[in-house]
């Protein structure tokens, strides 16, 4: 019987592909997604553990489900709260024990098996089915193809989880120990995907350029190597990959941004801060110059490479010095674009026990006067590219009637009228005008 899928994610671009992931598992259910959670037979919310009250904000979605949940079943329908993602491997059994009309409680690892764990669900039972385990079997090996076409621009998951335990984050804990996938079921998918109309990946792994993966002939392969054999298949025109740490930037990988014209000039390296005091703190195993340097060889290898990095304000114990080393090398990095949080002390990690916790308006005047800074870099970057033709991917429908959007080599969204292209071409553009977040352009 046909049902339909509501599912709402949150955070970062992995739990985006394991939520498409998800839809594919449950396919075969009878499953379809859909964009209304009024009609929808099974609700799934995706979560993300990473920073400020993100269980709060769980429980509180999950209070209007439970009525949702009430609402459908005086009609007599019989639907299912199902809570992924880091969250759910984070409070799996109080989830359970606090919502107790959840049904299923599935971490990041175990989503292969949601088939089982729904079959297993009992609408008269006040325990949800849990399963947060870092199972042995890897679960690439048992998800279904894609169910649907990605679209353009696709996400593929390619790594997963950290060995490097940064002191402020929880991603250790909730996504387990560093794992790569196979090269042989990364280029399979690559291809499948392609095949069904994708021109643009963009490779995922919390930690991706840490990959170190078998090769298809059973030996060894490094990330740049990985990059290569995907660049040889035909019909992919871009390869992006996200999120990358500075140790893992080998002498391969930055020559690979010179040698292979797939890779996109842009890249996102976060340093989360200027100051050596503070990268120590946090267990950032590298210093502020060794950042720059590495960026300097990028830039040598590929002139026209654009950074962007994400930056924490307030980690416990940083002073007016460390916060203005911060400053000072987001102004010699110059990027094009900044993430910037205000530090939020994640329960179980090492720096949410540290006495010396900056004060909290401390934190908000240090975020303001960062984004101050990195919101005229990304505008001055948006601004060069005026006058430049540049090749746009047409993505989708823009919001205003008669345009649409697509992506810069830099990520940049661009927005131009719509007899320009079609959708999924890669066309050349003339940049007419230059906003904060997104350029305007034209055809040639
Ligand atoms: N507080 C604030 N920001 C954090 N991040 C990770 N953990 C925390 C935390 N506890 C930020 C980092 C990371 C990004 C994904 O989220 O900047 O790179
Ligand atoms: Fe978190 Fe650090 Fe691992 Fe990135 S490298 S996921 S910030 S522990």
């Amino acid at each position: 019987m046909a049902k339909n899928l509501y599912i709402k994610t949150y955070g970062c671009q992995m739990n985006v592909y394991d939520s498409d992931r998800m839809a594919d598992v449950l396919a075969p259910l009878g499953y379809t997604p859909s964009g209304n959670v009024d009609d929808a037979d099974m609700v799934i919310i995706n979560t993300c553990h990473i920073r400020e009250r993100a269980s709060e904000k769980v429980f509180s979605e999950l209070g209007r489900l439970r009525r949702w949940k009430e609402q459908q079943q005086g009609l007599g329908r019989d639907v299912r709260i199902a809570v992924a993602g880091c969250v759910a491997q984070a409070e799996g059994e109080e989830i359970s024990r606090r919502a107790p009309w959840v049904d299923v409680v599935v971490g990041p690892q175990a989503y292969h098996r949601l088939p089982e764990l729904v079959s297993r669900t009992d609408p008269a039972s006040r325990n949800a089915v849990i399963d947060t385990d870092f199972p042995v079997e890897d679960k690439f090996d048992f998800l279904p193809e894609e169910h649907t076409p990605r679209g353009p621009a696709a996400f593929l998951s390619v790594q997963e989880g950290c060995d490097k335990f940064c002191t402020f984050c929880v991603v250790p804990y909730t996504r387990g120990a560093e794992f790569s996938r196979p090269a042989a079921s990364i280029l399979t998918e690559a291809s499948r995907l392609v095949a069904s109309g994708t021109v643009e990946l963009t490779l995922l792994g919390q930690n991706v350029n840490a990959w170190r993966g078998e090769a298809p002939d059973g030996g060894q392969w490094n990330f740049a190597r990985l990059l290569s054999a995907l660049a040889e298949i035909s019909g992919l025109e871009r390869i992006r990959y996200t999120t990358s740490h500075p140790t893992d930037m080998d002498d391969d990988l930055i020559m690979a941004h010179a040698d292979i014209p797939q890779l996109m000039p842009y890249l996102h390296l976060p340093v989360q801060s200027g100051s050596d005091r503070i990268l120590e703190a946090m267990n950032r195993r590298h210093s502020r110059d060794d950042y720059r340097r590495i960026i300097d060889r990028l830039r040598k290898a590929r002139p026209d490479m654009a950074l962007s990095g994400d930056f924490i304000v307030g980690f416990p114990g940083e002073t007016d010095r460390d916060f203005a080393d911060t400053i000072n090398l987001i102004a010699e990095i110059e990027y094009a674009s900044v993430y910037s949080f205000k530090y939020s002390p994640r329960p179980g990690t090492p720096a949410a026990g540290i006495d010396d916790q900056v004060d909290d308006q401390v934190k908000s005047d240090r975020l303001a006067s960062l984004q101050q800074v990195t919101d005229s870099q990304q505008f001055a970057f948006n601004m060069q590219k005026v006058g430049s033709i540049m090749d746009v991917l047409v993505e989708r429908p823009a919001n205003r009637a008669g345009q649409r959007a697509g992506r810069s080599p830099w990520m940049q969204a661009v927005h131009f009228p719509e007899q320009s292209g079609e959708i999924g071409a890669i066309i050349p553009l003339r940049i007419t005008a230059a906003h904060q977040k997104s350029l305007s352009g034209e055809p040639l």
